[in-house]
């Protein structure tokens, strides 16, 4: 990358930025706690699918203080349906240690930052950037694609040395301009003009793009090694009583939905048949005898990066309550349930195939 990078980038992308951004609440704070919610909240999460939870968050929690102080079932409660949970328990953490270790400031430095429970090298970027303005870029997704077309680079996207490579030339560039803008015009080229499906024809950058006039645009960027995508099954119970409550279990710390509440679940990489899932019941103690066939069940399957889930869930009333058996320690109400963080399947499922459930989860 040379200056004509520099000079593409401050007559291109910053006057296109500045005429076409999108107005976003994150981007018109300089706080570093708002700044750093909006950030981790958006690290999987599409921007229109994060305002709304940014929204929820800064009010019930408007300062790191009050983030620190929070139950982790009332944090999990406003996160339910962004999926990959650990990032809220990260924000738990990461308040709980600004309040307690650093006097309740945010360290001003991308490495104080970087040693944050959660927060990685783009992230700290983007704090550091946006907040206080330090020269650092923000090497996220978007950016690696914009880079590797207007370069025309065939380096893999998904390799450390790409990313680094990367790195080192924009932080020679970012100083020379606001870091803050700087950063957020290079995300939002990256993601409303050089997107996965990009509008050439309105790119400032288009006649310096290698890719654009080599017609490999869609050839580029390339990563080394394909996502895999794995396939599980969910096998999970609304097993309730007469009166219409049901049980719960808090799922362990470990795993994609490490500590939200869930109906009565296992998890299988094989496709188990109606015999042996009831088998599997009546072994675990989980239905007593009279309980001799299935239901059809509830069939979902849900999408996440790596994985997918096809859930399926049986609605069975328990008119015996089995004995000794701890997964029936929990036994919620509606209205109990409307307090407590599930992972989205059963929230959808509550919402939509139990009429009682519908206006109140
Ligand atoms: N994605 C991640 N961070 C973002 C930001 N600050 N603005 C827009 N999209 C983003």
């Amino acid at each position: 990358m040379n200056s004509s990078f520099f000079n593409g980038f401050v007559n291109g992308i910053l006057p296109w930025y500045l005429n076409n951004q999108r107005d976003l609440p994150w981007r018109n704070t300089r706080d570093p706690y708002a700044i750093w919610l909006s950030e981790v909240i958006l690290q999987q999460t599409r921007v229109q699918q994060g305002l709304s939870y940014y929204h929820a968050f800064l009010s019930a929690y408007p300062d790191v203080l009050s983030l620190s102080a929070a139950s982790e079932d009332e944090v999990f409660k406003i996160w339910q349906g962004l999926g990959y949970y650990s990032r809220a328990r990260n924000l738990m953490r990461t308040a709980q240690c600004i309040v307690q270790e650093m006097d309740g400031q945010f360290p001003q430095t991308f490495e104080g930052l970087l040693k944050l429970p959660g927060v990685g090298p783009y992230t700290a970027a983007a704090i550091v950037s946006f907040a206080f303005d330090v020269p650092k870029a923000a090497v996220d997704g978007n950016v690696l694609r914009w880079t590797s077309r207007l370069f025309g680079s065939d380096a893999p996207i998904d390799l450390p040395a790409t990313k680094a490579m990367v790195q080192t030339e924009l932080d020679r560039w970012i100083g020379q301009t606001s870091p803050h803008l700087f950063n957020q015009a290079a995300m939002e080229f990256g993601a409303m003009l050089c997107s996965p499906v990009p509008k050439c024809g309105e790119c400032p950058l288009n006649e310096q793009c290698i890719a654009f006039r080599e017609q490999k645009v869609k050839e580029l960027p390339v990563k080394s090694k394909k996502v895999k995508v794995e396939e599980k099954h969910v096998y999970a119970f609304f097993f309730h009583n007469a009166k219409g409550n049901f049980a719960v279990e808090k799922l362990p710390e470990k795993g994609i939905w490490a500590g939200l509440y869930s109906l009565p679940m296992w998890m299988s990489d094989e496709p188990l048949n109606q015999a042996d899932v009831l088998k599997r019941i009546q072994k675990q103690g989980w239905v007593t005898a009279d309980v001799c066939d299935l239901p059809s069940p509830y069939l979902v399957t849900h999408l996440l990066t790596h994985r997918r889930l096809k859930v399926h869930i049986f609605c069975i009333l328990l008119k015996n309550m089995p004995k000794n058996a701890s997964i029936f320690e929990r036994w919620i109400s509606a209205e109990e349930a409307r307090h407590l963080g599930f992972p989205k399947v059963f929230e959808r499922y509550l919402k939509t195939q139990i009429p009682k459930y519908a206006g109140l989860i």
